[in-house]
């Protein structure tokens, strides 16, 4: 089977799961659920629960029950954090996943509640990994790993991951912050997600502290260079490609790579980034194949 079939087919398996786990549309505030089914439902490539789902088998991982509500939630955060992204305080952008975003849609408090609400549930699901475990000596190491894989999903979504990063990315607006200013900014706001789905993938397995640290840096490069990629798409691609507005960044005066080191060269740190993530992942044992070709797919996607 060729990567790109591959690819799909995990991509439709992680949207299976992911909709399994969204509430049902029902009561008298059905329409947060609403717009929580139309945030998600718009699509996007489900980077993340892929990560964590092929970290996971890569460290022997079995137990679906365990791992599906955690490929869910991050979806969720993920999710959330795009709507918010969108909102006219923030990008003010009025496409995503190829459809008008979600506060377009809803209004502007629904796109907040929305994104509220995908923030929410995402723990109320994580904690569904419980649902059909009964504790007994026999997993007793697997509740453990479960509580250390919702640490990490509240740390690297939170003020020291992805909302800050996004923090940082408001307060540097119109500024001109330089390329120590700015990897800082993407590891947060782009490589804590890379990494809470690698390193979550990974404890869940049962993978020991020095592997978790190992695949965490893999992470780390492959989300400096999925967070490079972006800049050069936001100049290079066309909306009906990319599925959201071209030129967002210059629109907002965001510095990014492209703005600081010009098109060439930020192709360049992209592929640096993910040499580095690929190496990393190479000299972890087990089948890496797939991951592979799912990193070099990434620095030359066009969406
Ligand atoms: C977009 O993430 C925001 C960034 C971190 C660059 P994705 O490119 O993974 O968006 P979807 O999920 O495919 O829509
Ligand atoms: C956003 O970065 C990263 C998030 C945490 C949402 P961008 O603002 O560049 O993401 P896009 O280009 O709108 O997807
Ligand atoms: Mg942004
Ligand atoms: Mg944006
Ligand atoms: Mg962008």
């Amino acid at each position: 089977m060729s990567f790109e079939t591959l690819l799909i087919e995990k991509a439709t398996a992680a949207d299976n799961i992911i909709k399994d786990y969204l509430p049902d549309v029902s009561g008298e505030q059905s329409i947060i659920m609403d717009a929580m089914h139309y945030a998600i439902e718009a699509g996007g490539k489900r980077l993340r629960p892929i990560l964590m789902y092929e970290t996971y088998k890569l460290f022997g991982g079995d137990k679906s029950e365990v791992i599906k509500p955690f490929m869910a939630a991050i979806e969720m955060i993920h999710t959330y954090s795009l709507v918010h992204d969108d909102l006219p305080a923030m990008d003010n952008d009025d496409l995503r996943r190829g459809k008008p975003t979600t506060h377009k849609v809803y209004g502007e408090a629904m796109g907040i509640l929305a994104g509220d609400a995908l923030l929410n549930y995402a723990f109320e699901t994580m904690l569904k990994s419980y649902q059909n475990l009964h504790f007994s000596d026999d997993v007793k190491d697997i509740y453990y790993n479960i509580m250390r894989a919702m640490q990490i999903l509240g740390v690297k979504s939170g003020i020291y991951g992805m909302l800050g990063g996004q923090v940082s990315d408001v307060q540097n607006t119109g500024l001109f912050p330089g390329k120590i200013e700015l990897d800082d900014m993407y590891e947060k706001k782009t490589a804590a997600l890379l990494e809470a789905s690698m390193m979550i993938g990974a404890v869940l397995a049962g993978a020991n502290v020095e592997e978790i640290k190992e695949v965490r840096e893999i992470a780390s490069n492959l989300g400096m260079a999925f967070q490079v990629r972006d800049d050069i798409l936001d100049v290079t691609s066309d909306e009906a490609t990319l599925g959201k507005p071209i030129g967002s960044d210059a629109k907002n005066e965001k510095t990014t790579y492209v703005t600081l080191f010009g098109l060439e060269e930020a192709k360049r740190w992209a592929k640096t980034y993910s040499d580095k993530a690929l190496s990393g992942l190479k000299r972890l044992s087990g089948d890496t194949t797939f991951l592979e070709e799912l990193f070099e797919y990434l620095i030359e996607r066009n969406y």
